[in-house]
C-alpha cells in the first residue's frame, strides 16, 4: 500500500519523506489556503516546490469548475512536473475533464468520491486515483471503511486500472482497515503516519533492554 501525506506544509512533507516511506503528496484548496499559498504564481511554486522534495505523484487540485476552465488549468498544473496528478471534483464537468486528460496522458485524482457509483464513473473515465473521503462519510454516520471495500471489489472484478486512494484519513485504525481490505493507497496528515510507530509495549521493552544491558555491562 502506498503512503500518501495530505498537506501543502513543506515541513510535514520533509519530515514524512525524511522517514523513508512516503510515495506521493495530496493537496486540496482548503490545504492550501491554510499553509497561506495565494495567487496563481505562489501556487505554482509550492507544487514545484513539493515536486522537489518528494519523488511521487503530488496531487494538484484545480479550481475551476467548468470543463474548458479545468481543462486550461490542469494542463498548466500537468506541465509543472511528470509527477504532477491533477486533481479534479466528481462533477459532470470534472468526468468529462478526467476523459480528457486521460486520453492526453496526464494523471488524474477523482476528488470528492461518496459512492460507489461515482467511483465507477471515475473509472469509466480513466482516472489514475480515485479518492473516497472515509472519516468525512463517517462524520454523518455512514460507514466509509465500507465504501472503500466496495470499490475495491468493484474495480477487482472488471481489472480497472484506477487506483483506489482512501482521502479523509483521521487515525490509525481507518488506515489499517485500509490494509486489510486492499485500497492501495491512503492519504493522511503526518500525525497519523507517524502514530503507526506507537505502542506503549514498545516504549517499555527498549527502557527494559537498555536498562538490562547497562547492568550488565556497567
Ligand atoms: C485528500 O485528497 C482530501 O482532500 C483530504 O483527504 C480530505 O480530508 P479531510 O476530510 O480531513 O479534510
Amino acid at each position: 500500500m502506498k503512503f500518501f501525506i495530505d498537506t501543502a506544509n513543506l515541513n510535514e512533507i520533509r519530515e514524512a519523506h525524511d522517514l523513508g516511506v512516503l510515495d506521493g503528496v495530496t493537496t486540496n484548496p482548503s490545504l492550501m489556503a491554510k499553509e497561506g499559498i495565494v495567487g496563481y504564481d505562489n501556487v505554482m511554486k509550492h507544487y514545484r516546490d513539493i515536486c522537489e522534495i518528494v519523488d511521487g505523484d503530488i496531487s494538484a487540485e484545480v479550481i475551476a469548475t467548468d470543463f474548458e476552465n479545468m481543462v486550461k488549468e490542469g494542463d498548466e498544473l500537468a506541465q509543472l512536473h511528470p509527477n504532477i496528478v491533477v486533481k479534479v471534483p466528481m462533477t459532470r464537468d470534472g468526468v468529462k475533464a478526467i476523459k480528457y486528460f486521460t486520453d492526453k496522458g496526464i494523471k488524474t485524482n477523482c476528488t470528492l468520491v461518496f459512492t460507489a457509483g461515482q467511483a465507477l464513473l471515475a473509472a469509466k473515465a480513466g482516472a489514475t486515483y480515485v479518492s473516497p473521503f472515509v472519516g468525512r462519510l463517517d462524520d454523518i454516520a455512514t460507514d466509509g471503511i465500507a465504501l472503500i471495500e466496495q470499490i475495491v471489489q468493484i474495480y477487482q472484478n472488471y481489472g480497472y486500472p484506477t487506483e483506489v486512494l482512501a482521502a479523509s484519513v483521521r487515525h490509525v485504525m481507518h488506515l489499517v482497515q485500509c490494509a486489510e481490505i486492499g485500497a492501495d493507497v491512503v492519504t493522511c496528515p503526518l500525525n497519523v503516519i507517524t502514530a503507526l510507530l506507537n505502542h506503549p509495549l514498545t516504549d517499555s521493552g527498549l527502557a527494559k533492554f537498555l536498562a538490562d544491558h547497562k547492568k550488565a555491562n556497567g
